[in-house]
Parts: C-alpha cells; structure tokens; sequence
C-alpha cells in the first residue's frame, strides 16, 4: 500500500484545489473519484440510460484514469473525456448514479487499486469511509453552505457567467442531504478523520494544515 491522504467532505468545501497542492507538494498521484462518477454519468447521459436501467447497463462503462502534463485525464471507454464531464447535466446525473452499489463497487475497486500502487491524495465522500479505511491520513473537509455558495458564485462570475448566489445556495444544500442520506456509502465523517473547517482560512492554511498531519506519521 502507498502513503494515502483521504478527504472527504460536501461540494464546494476546496477538496479538489488543496488535494491538488498537497499532491504537487508532496510527489503523490492525485485521484479525484468525483470525475470518475462524472465519467460514468456522461456514459449514461450518452446511452440514454433511464434510471431503472442504470445496474444493467453500467458494466458497459470501462473508467480509467491516467495522468497529462501532471493533469489527471478520465477516459471513458478509451476516450479523453475532461472536457465533457463538468456541466450541469452530468452533475445531475452523477447524483442519481453515484448512489447505485454496483456503480460504486467498480469505481470504489478502481480507486483501492491506485491508492494500492503509489503514494494518493484522493478526494471524494467515502474515501475514508469506505474506500481507504487504512489511510494513514483522513481528512474530512467542510465549510459552512453560505461561504460555499460564495467560493462557486465568485468563481462563475469570474468565468462571466450570470448566476443567483441564494440559487447557488439551495442547491449546494440539497445537494449535501442527497449526499449524506443516501443508503450506501453516504458522506460523513470517519471516525478518525481530522475535521477541517475552512470557512475562515485561506487554501494555503488549509494545505499545510493536511501536510503537518502527514508529518506527524511514523514513517513517512
Ligand atoms: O465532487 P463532484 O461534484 O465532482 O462529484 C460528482 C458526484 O459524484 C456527486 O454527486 C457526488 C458523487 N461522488 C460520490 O458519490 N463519491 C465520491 N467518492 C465522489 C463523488
């Protein structure tokens, strides 16, 4: 087994920017398993998959990651699709998929193979949980829904795109009760993962906050 930091936490919390830099700083392979979700919810959206079909025809999805210019790609079925998966309609998808147990045995198997052959920041919401209970750090990342919101308004508007910070709002909320209430592998909290509230600290705070538990491991 590599070295595996594990964070887990709702949307919007700054998973992906700081599994990113701690993966930078530290040398480690960084796996974002929401891409994975997102990949098999754009194959769905593509075979026009009803819900009720989901568990029969999800087999016929093979995901695989690997790594451009220092970049995680998701292939799908052999094709480079990172440019398709972070629109609004796969999101919607993967949220009616990633509960489904046997979307979640593949991806969750894929996820412990390469958290088995190198050293991993991966983020996710069952990372610790479920998918690397052994990992030597856990991290369960959160920030209150409001400044949320604010993180993913701020970033649209930036890109120009118009956008209702109260609407922002709303649907990061219930997008946490679908996260947290679902049956199988529901975002919470590992017993042994350090809670990080980043609602009032910038992403460097929160970085090396998560650098200076791994250093505080015996062997590495
Ligand atoms: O983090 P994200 O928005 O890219 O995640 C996309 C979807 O996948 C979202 O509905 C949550 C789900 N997901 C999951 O169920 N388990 C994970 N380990 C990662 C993401």
């Amino acid at each position: 087994m590599g070295f595996n930091i594990a964070i887990d936490g709702p949307a919007g919390a700054g998973k992906s920017t700081i599994a990113r830099m701690i993966a930078a700083k530290k040398g480690y392979i960084y796996v974002d398993t929401g891409a994975m979700y997102r990949a098999m919810a754009l194959y769905l959206i593509r075979e026009n998959v009803s819900p009720e079909q989901i568990d029969e025809k999800c087999q016929g999805a093979d995901i695989t990651i690997g790594y451009e210019n220092g970049e995680q790609v998701v292939y799908l079925n052999g094709e480079n699709v990172n440019a398709y998966i972070r629109t609004e309609e796969v999101g919607r998808m993967a949220s009616v998929s990633s509960p489904n147990p046997r979307v979640r045995k593949k991806l969750t198997q894929l996820q412990q193979k390469l958290a088995a052959e190198a050293d991993v920041v991966m983020d996710g919401r069952d990372i610790g949980t479920c998918v690397l209970p052994d990992a030597q750090v856990k991290v369960y990342l959160t920030a209150d829904s409001h400044e949320r919101a604010l993180r993913r308004y701020k970033e649209l508007t930036a890109k120009g795109e118009s956008c209702d910070l109260e609407t922002i709002e709303k649907d990061i909320i219930e997008r946490d009760r679908q996260d947290m209430t679902r049956e199988i592998s529901p975002l919470k909290q590992a017993a042994d993962a350090v809670l990080i509230d980043s609602s009032h600290m910038t992403v460097e705070e929160v970085a090396d906050a998560i650098i200076t538990l791994c250093g505080g491991c015996q062997w590495k």
